[in-house]
């Protein structure tokens, strides 16, 4: 399966560090969060990766490029380790970008993918959010995802429970729990109010998406905050009749898109590194 990540947003709420960084360039530790997503999408199988980016994110495309000068100066000064992790990836995956040229909104990013997709389902990674699992054998995500389209076809999107005071902040689903952890959806609401919310369940940041996504999305007229919304042109599929399935993920999000969760996200990976987290412990207590 194809995996295309829309980061083609104007990442306002991280202004200023993002004026000139793309925010999905922002450090989580040692690397991009956007490296972890693409990493997401190649430990699920994904081989073949599209970033939409727009003419001021230039700098992802090049995170991902390789660099001929840089490879050889690291084998020059023999920083093996180094050269392996500039290297990873690429050995991996190949990697794709276009652009959107305005940003009229995640449903009309993702619309730039159509042709590079093609008549086939794809994986939908939104680019400013990283998952992590309680342990190493739980798979992340996209591979949760891929796993139950190949058992019930269709779109699949991954669901979080959020609090009641939350709900107005997402994309909410509605429809019937077919098994512990899996919703058959019969609607979807863009940021409703509690009162209307059919559940607490919010979609997160990752779906697979029928190829029949692209014609809806045509269809789909600016909806909230005048964008095009890809929950809107999902809406459209469920009511077309065609299937869409949520899977409540086990797995933590992440969300890079915020000064505060860009820091504590940087924290939560510190604390799981066993050579950092005792010296940024010792610090942290020191404070106050
Ligand atoms: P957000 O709602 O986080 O919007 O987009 P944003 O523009 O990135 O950030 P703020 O709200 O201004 O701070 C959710 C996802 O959709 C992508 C974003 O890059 C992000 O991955 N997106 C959004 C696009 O690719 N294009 C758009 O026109 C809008």
């Amino acid at each position: 399966m194809k995996a295309i990540i829309p980061a083609a947003g104007w990442g306002t709420r991280m202004l200023p560090a993002a004026k000139a960084v793309p925010k999905e360039l922002l450090p989580v530790l040692d690397r991009p969060t956007i490296q972890y997503v693409v990493e997401e999408a190649v430990a699920a199988g994904c081989a073949d990766v599209l970033l939409i980016t727009q003419r001021d994110k230039r700098a992802i495309e090049d995170h991902f490029d390789r660099n001929a000068e840089l490879e050889a100066r690291l084998t020059a000064s023999n920083k093996i380790e180094l050269l392996a992790s500039v290297l990873k990836l690429a050995e991996h995956v190949q990697i794709h970008a276009v652009r959107q040229a305005e940003q009229r909104g995640l449903g009309h990013a993702v619309l730039q993918a159509a042709a590079h997709v093609g008549n086939a389902p794809c994986l939908c990674l939104l680019g400013d959010t990283i998952f992590s699992t309680s342990a190493t054998d739980v798979p992340l995500p996209s591979a949760q995802l891929i796993n139950a389209h190949h058992k019930l076809g269709g779109t699949i999107i991954g669901l979080e429970e959020v609090p009641a005071e939350k709900v107005g902040r997402y994309g909410i689903a509605g429809g019937a729990m077919i098994s512990p952890g899996l919703m058959k959806l019969s609607t979807l609401i863009e940021k409703p109010t509690v009162e209307s919310a059919p559940s607490r369940l919010a979609i997160a940041a990752r779906y697979v998406l029928a190829p029949s996504i692209f014609s809806h999305l045509q269809k789909t007229p600016p909806g909230k905050g005048n964008e095009i919304q890809l929950t809107d042109a999902i809406r459209l599929s469920i009511d077309a009749g065609e299937p869409v399935h949520g899977v409540v993920l086990s797995a933590r999000r992440h969300d890079i898109g915020n000064p505060l969760d860009w820091l504590l996200t940087n924290i939560i990976y510190a604390s799981r590194d066993p050579t950092l987290w005792p010296r940024i412990k010792a610090m942290v207590a020191e404070l106050h």
